[in-house]
């Protein structure tokens, strides 16, 4: 595992950016796993100002995200599809339908957690980006007894419904229920890509340093052979 600190979000947000870049330029038609929240915004941003500046070219690149919201069409604000769609699908040269998420509508859910998970070993993720919430959960994998392996439906943690009420009006607008791809979903990835603010800190040394258990969901990335964590100061 590779550590690596940066002194700010910028220059974090800038070598994540530089990394998928890599990796797009390197093999055009990759699958790029991606993620939401506040930390990958300004890679996205980076992202969508190189492919303006003609340097880099998504039209041969596929993404699958590693959640949604249950209960939130993509046309609502607060879903992930319409985060990814606003902060950099809309912004780059990607196909739409090259662009996938779980669908958290689905009237048979269990159907659909099968149907993400044949997409996501179908297609093969080249470079998984990851951040982590301040119990360890990655996607929303939350900490429990079991590792979950497969896409699947979650009840979310009273803490994460907390942290991420802050992008709502209300917290009781949060929704309760989500779909994620499972640890072992993510596991697949070729390699994986970390990032993290100050403010994850404590829960990242205990998840790259502590012991390997689904009660830190992240610390299983210490049994994948390519990771790569950047982490800003501030
Ligand atoms: C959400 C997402 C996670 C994300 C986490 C941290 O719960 N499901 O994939 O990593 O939030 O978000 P932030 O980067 O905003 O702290």
């Amino acid at each position: 595992m590779r550590i690596i600190e940066k002194n700010s979000y910028e220059e974090m947000s800038e070598l994540c950016a530089g990394i998928i870049g890599a990796q797009v330029l390197m093999k055009p038609d990759c699958v790029l796993g991606l993620a939401t929240g506040s930390s990958p915004i300004g890679t996205y941003a980076c992202l969508a100002e190189q492919c303006a500046k003609g340097l880099l070219d998504f039209s041969q690149v596929q993404t699958v995200n590693l959640d949604e919201y249950c209960g939130l069409p993509g046309d609502n604000p607060q879903s992930y599809r319409y985060f990814m769609d606003t902060q950099l699908f809309n912004k780059i040269n990607i196909e739409k339908e090259n662009t996938h998420l779980p669908d958290g509508c689905a009237a048979d859910m269990q159907a659909e957690c099968l149907r993400y998970e044949k997409l996501v070993a179908g297609l093969g993720v080249d470079l998984q980006l990851l951040g982590i919430g301040h119990n360890g959960h990655i996607g929303f994998n939350e900490p429990a007894e079991d590792f979950p392996v497969i896409v699947h439906s979650v009840k979310l943690a009273e803490s994460t419904i907390q942290a991420n009420s802050r992008l709502f009006d209300r917290v009781e607008d949060v929704p309760t229920q989500a779909v994620t791809m499972g640890i072992g979903t993510i596991m697949k990835a070729k390699k994986i890509l970390l990032i993290a603010g100050p403010d994850k800190a404590e829960i990242v040394e205990r998840a790259m340093r502590g012991a390997v258990t689904p009660q830190v969901p992240a610390s299983v990335l210490q049994l994948h052979p390519d990771v790569t964590v950047i982490l800003s100061k501030a």
